[in-house]
């Protein structure tokens, strides 16, 4: 067993384990270089470069676990939605759903017909990774996050078409959410299938939605592709941002581990989760600030963390301006802070 699979499983471990979301991107050199001469979805949909990069920050950094890179969106791509990545916009649904008839044209292919790209990436991070112990992470987007950026067609402040058209249609919202939940699941499986060692939903934007809305909206949805999930037998990670005021609902809606944003403390998510194991939570930020800022924070993160179950993280993915030599800072530190 690894150091981070036991974290997740509630075990006592020889240190805690670290790994950061998106600690796979911009922020590395190395991984500029090959952006340079492929655009992003020629990179996640060609498995020698996915696990390239991939691997690139467990060389650096000697992390806990790696992450498969990927991105949320490309399920919905097989689904029939043209997806593509525009200079400085980011990614854009070329076709949104406006209306019920367009949820009923969305297809919900197998997996194994559309995505294996990802499961072949992982069998190849695997071969270099297994003999050092370090598992890999497979992931896909929760229903409510996949079912917002297939209706904005783009990022979005408050997400108002989504509401509006959940609240307006909601039998085409359930048709909806039912067919993302299919091809999400599908995708976790196939991964699994592949020799994931965990796996995490990633529900960034359930933040948007009022406790009510959520329970009513998206957690039973989400419930569901968890549950598909838990059946290969993995753990999984509920990862969510801004949801500090319904953390118990988050945790109810599933998951052997929550992730936590940077929003409440540790303790906090602890007590509203009923005691799960926890991920989380350094302000990724911090790992721009000087030293004295960003050991403060990590030294006040670790005491508010649980004793067991617990995986360091950061509350939401590394961007861009982080500095590489901060993040190996950062991972010698909590691992010599914790060492037993
Ligand atoms: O931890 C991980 O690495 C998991 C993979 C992952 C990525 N993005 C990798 C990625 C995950 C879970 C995401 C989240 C995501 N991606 C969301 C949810 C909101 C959030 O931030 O959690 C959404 C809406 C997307 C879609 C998307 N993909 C956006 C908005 C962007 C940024 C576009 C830009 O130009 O700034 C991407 C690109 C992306 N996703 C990159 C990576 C490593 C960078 C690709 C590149 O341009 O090199």
């Amino acid at each position: 067993m690894s150091r981070f699979l036991d974290a997740l499983a509630g075990k006592p471990v020889d240190a805690t384990p670290v790994w950061f979301m998106r600690q796979a991107g911009r922020y590395l050199p190395e991984y500029r270089a090959i952006r340079e001469k492929h655009s992003f979805l020629t990179m996640v949909k060609t498995p020698e470069i996915a696990a390239e990069i991939t691997l690139q920050p467990i060389r650096r950094f000697g992390l806990d676990a790696a992450v498969i890179y990927s991105d949320l969106l490309p399920p919905l791509q097989t689904m029939g939605l043209g997806l593509h990545f525009e200079k400085g916009v980011g990614p854009v649904i070329e076709n949104p759903i406006n209306t019920p008839k367009d949820v009923d044209m969305l297809a919900t292919p197998p997996a194994g017909e559309t995505m294996m790209y990802t499961p072949e990436a992982i069998k190849l991070v695997k071969a270099e990774l297994d003999p050092l112990g370090i598992p890999v992470l497979g992931f896909a987007g929760a229903p409510f996050t996949l079912a917002a950026y297939a209706i904005e067609g783009g990022g979005s402040k408050k997400y108002e078409k989504t509401r509006v058209f959940m609240y307006t249609e909601p039998a085409a919202w359930r048709r909806l959410m039912d067919k993302l939940v299919t091809v999400a699941g599908s995708f976790l499986t196939e991964q699994a299938k592949a020799g994931a060692g965990a796996l995490q939903v990633f529900d960034s934007w359930a933040g948007a939605l009022s406790r009510y809305d959520y329970e009513r909206y998206a957690a039973p949805y989400t419930a569901k592709l968890i549950a598909i999930a838990q059946k290969t037998g993995l753990p999984v990670v509920h990862f969510t941002t801004g949801t500090a005021g319904h953390l118990d609902a988050i945790a109810a809606a599933g998951g052997d581990v929550i992730g936590v944003d940077s929003g409440p403390s540790l303790k906090e998510a602890y007590e509203r989760t009923g005691g799960k194991p926890l991920q989380g939570n350094l302000d990724p930020y911090l790992l721009q600030a000087p030293w004295r800022e960003l050991k403060a924070q990590t030294d006040r993160v670790l005491a508010e963390a649980p004793k067991t179950g617990y995986v360091f993280n950061t509350g939401h993915g590394l961007v861009p301006a982080t500095p590489p030599d901060a993040v190996a800072r950062l991972t010698d530190y909590v691992r010599e802070q914790t060492s037993a």
